[in-house]
């Protein structure tokens, strides 16, 4: 039997590359893709069919499934949209430059990509679109107002998608994990050190002073951290269910916060954040 094809985005590291490894010894064929050539490279040597891709560039975008439909005889059985990265900063502190970033990366890259496989999909008369959103589409966490706004973007455009394709055969899912251990954290702290810490005064200067010692410092497993490998098992769910859920949460965190944003009052689900921050 011809094995399913599926297309990931930020292969390079964390969920995308494990996600890549785990389908791919499952039998899927992977189309890991990366940004940057260095990272295709690596990926090639381990042995995946590997292509590049920066999500934020819609050429990049074109020509990366223009060649895998190449290979594939035009075909693609899923995409798993998963790259992107986290902006911290307090909202009075973002600027729209910061901001207009984080959409490209996060939001507009999906949604385009997304849109560029659909009449693959149409026409073959199946198709999986698992994006990676976070809890933080869900609730939101205070000096991540970037992040927090791109996923609830991707929230909504995900739910409309899956209405507009109801009985289309084209499954679309979401994925909201919690804290997930890894490289998110060093490659949002290399953004912040570019962006907010040049900022010459800001009234969130304790705020910044403890997210550089605390937050971006925490980058083992613990009870609370889960490895990615947590995120491929409800992957492989939306993959190969007849029937995939509208949204998967990943760890004990977001499963309580999902619950928590429905049974809460704003003021109280507020509340409890301060409490764990
Ligand atoms: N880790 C968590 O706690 C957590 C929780 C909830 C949701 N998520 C979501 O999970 C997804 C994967 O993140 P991760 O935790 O695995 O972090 P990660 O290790 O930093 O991986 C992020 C991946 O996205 C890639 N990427 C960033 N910008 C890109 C672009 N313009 N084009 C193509 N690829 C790009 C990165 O590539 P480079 O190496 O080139 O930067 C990297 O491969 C993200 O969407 C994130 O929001 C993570």
């Amino acid at each position: 039997m011809k094995a399913k094809s599926i297309l990931i985005t930020g292969c390079s590291s964390g969920i995308g590359l494990c996600a890549a490894t785990i389908l791919k010894d499952r039998g899927y064929r992977v189309f890991a893709t990366a940004r940057k050539e260095s990272d295709v490279a690596r990926l090639k040597s381990q042995g995946f069919e590997s292509i590049k891709l920066d999500i934020s560039d819609s050429a990049s975008i074109k020509s990366a499934v223009d060649s895998i439909l190449q290979l594939t005889n035009g075909t693609l059985d899923a995409l798993f949209n998963n790259a992107g990265y986290l902006q911290a900063g307090a909202i009075e502190d973002l600027t729209r430059n910061m901001e207009r970033a984080q959409f490209e990366t996060n939001v507009f890259g999906p949604m385009e990509l997304t849109r560029t496989v659909l009449p693959v999909m149409r026409k073959q008369g199946h198709g999986r679109i698992i994006q990676n959103s976070s809890i933080l589409g869900i609730i939101t966490m205070p000096y991540y107002g970037a992040y927090n706004a791109s996923k609830f973007a991707l929230e909504g455009f995900s739910n409309t998608l899956r209405q507009e394709l109801y009985g289309s055969n084209i499954h679309i899912a979401i994925i909201n994990p919690g804290p997930i251990v890894t490289h998110l954290r060093e490659n949002a702290e290399q953004q912040y050190q570019q962006t907010i810490k040049q900022i010459p005064s800001s009234p969130f200067q304790k705020v910044y002073e403890q997210m550089e010692q605390v937050y971006f410092k925490r980058k083992e497993k613990t009870r609370i951290a889960k490895g990615p490998e947590a995120v491929v098992k409800p992957l492989i769910h939306a993959l190969e269910s007849a029937r995939p859920q509208a949204h998967y949460y990943v760890g004990a965190p977001a499963s309580v916060f999902a619950f928590l944003r429905r049974i809460l009052p704003d003021c109280a689900l507020d509340w409890v954040i301060r409490k764990i921050r």
